[in-house]
């Protein structure tokens, strides 16, 4: 508690204590201590200063899995967990799905404003014309195993790029940090598509710069014999809507990844490549992937009651629920739910619709789901809209990846200007065997 208990009225007409600090007695030594609070945090590093001698190291903060840890300050995006809350930028993600793109939502991340019309065009012709990738990155695609995963296609062939551009290895230069951002978001549907192909054994179908970006995408995973693939416009929207959605997440873990790998001052594609391989988890992008699989098990609404008995004896989880943030509906599924009618009455309905339908409505009526506050997420919904325009689930956290990378390229590009950040260092209890004696084999 702060020593005084004086009020005061903030600009706001909140009432804030006279002292933003935070006092702290140690009873192994019972002297008290006073850190400041900023922002609803204190310093870790203040706790150092709590010693119980001279040559101790000092207290620590102790935090698996970064549970009530801010590890930076960003402005791209905002989460309210409790509200069901989502904004880039300051714009809700309802806004933006309902009037921008995903290309315009990716300038709004890296820039931080909305562009005017002159540098949208501007962005929208750089994106359009970095899709192609080095025919080299082809054939390293093509030496992958037939039924080689395309997440691992991906995480590989991101990595790759950094060869291709050694220029990014500087860091600091704002003009290389420029076209990375621009080649990573450019090139990211390409390197997925023909992953996509290759494990079809299609032909890779090269980029069509008349098209939109989604459309472009759609025309790399299924143009055929046709001169020209013409997306249905509804289905390139949808899919626009998801990249949109999908965009950033603040401190998730393939971001708290990307951010982890460059602030060792490692090159963007690089940091970024991180930020795949932690994306492909099941817990993290890969949980879409997982619904389907769920969904399929339970195959009719009949056997939903046996699932979810299984789920509270914990034999299993309900895929597509629950969140580290969001405590409440993650205003993302609701978008994507408004979403799949919609494509799937292009496409025509699946039995999987029913199921997902039936089992979320069941679980919400559930105390096991609402007492432990687990709602649908992103997830849940976003296999099913997949699924029905043909894309099959082992592409799916590959689809994420793909407007994720905007979000971790604005990321990336916060940490290198960030002049608090250094390399990212974590401090462990140490648990195990001290000062043994080494024993020789012949003697174990
Ligand atoms: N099914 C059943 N029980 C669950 C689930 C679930 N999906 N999620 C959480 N719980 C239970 C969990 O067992 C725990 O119960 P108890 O307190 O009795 O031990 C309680 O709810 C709290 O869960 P937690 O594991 O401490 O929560 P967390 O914040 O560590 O995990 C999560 C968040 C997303 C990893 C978890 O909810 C989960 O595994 N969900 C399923 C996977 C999924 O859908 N992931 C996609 C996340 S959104 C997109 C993304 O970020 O990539």
């Amino acid at each position: 508690m702060a020593s005084e208990e004086t009020q005061k009225a903030g600009a706001d007409g909140s009432v804030a204590t006279a002292e933003e600090t935070l006092s702290v007695t140690d009873n192994r030594t019972g002297q008290s201590y006073e850190m400041e609070i900023t922002d609803g945090t204190v310093r870790a590093m203040d706790f150092r200063e709590i010693k119980v001698s001279e040559d101790d190291f000092g207290l620590m903060t102790y935090d698996p899995a970064f549970k009530n840890t801010a590890s930076t300050r960003s402005k791209i995006g905002y989460v309210d967990g409790e509200a069901g809350v989502l904004e880039y930028r300051g714009y809700s993600i309802e806004q933006l799905c309902e009037h921008s793109s995903f290309v315009e939502v990716a300038y709004l991340l890296i820039y931080g404003d909305l562009p005017t019309k002159d540098e949208y065009g501007r962005w929208e012709h750089e994106i359009t014309h970095h899709t192609y990738v080095h025919e080299n990155i082809k054939k390293l695609m093509e030496g992958f195993r037939y039924d080689a995963h395309p997440m691992g296609m991906l995480l590989s062939t991101v990595g790759a790029l950094s060869t291709f551009y050694p220029g990014a290895n500087n860091i600091t230069d704002e003009h290389e940090q420029l076209m990375a951002a621009i080649r990573l978001i450019a090139k990211m549907p390409t390197l997925a598509a023909f992953a996509y192909r290759h494990n079809l054994g299609l032909p890779y179908v090269y980029p069509d710069n008349d098209l939109t970006y989604p459309e472009n995408f759609l025309s790399m995973l299924f143009k055929m014999a046709e001169s020209k693939y013409e997306p249905d416009p509804r289905l390139a929207r949808a899919l626009d809507v998801l990249f949109i959605l999908h965009a950033d997440h603040e401190q998730n873990a393939s971001t708290a990844a990307v951010r982890g790998a460059g602030s060792t001052q490692v090159d963007p594609y690089s940091a970024i490549a991180a930020g795949v391989s932690a994306l492909y988890g099941p817990l993290h992008g890969g949980a879409n992937e997982q619904v389907l699989r769920m969904l399929d098990r339970i195959g009719t609404v009949e056997n939903i009651p046996a699932f979810l008995e299984g789920v509270k004896k914990r034999e299993e989880r309900l895929m597509g629920f629950g969140h580290r943030v969001y405590k409440n509906y993650d205003p993302r599924a609701r978008v994507i739910k408004h979403h799949v009618d919609e494509v799937l009455e292009v496409t025509g309905k699946g039995p999987k619709l029913e199921i997902a339908v039936e089992l979320e409505k069941r679980a919400l009526d559930d105390e096991f789901f609402t007492e432990r506050k687990l709602y649908p997420n992103v997830d849940y919904y976003s296999g099913l809209i997949y699924e029905a325009l043909g894309i099959p689930p082992n592409m799916f956290t590959v689809i994420f990846a793909i407007p994720r990378t905007s979000g971790w390229v604005a990321q990336w590009l916060e940490l290198v200007h960030d002049d608090e950040q250094a390399i990212a260092r974590p401090r462990q209890i140490y648990d195990g065997y001290r000062e043994r004696e080494y024993v020789s084999i012949h003697e174990r």
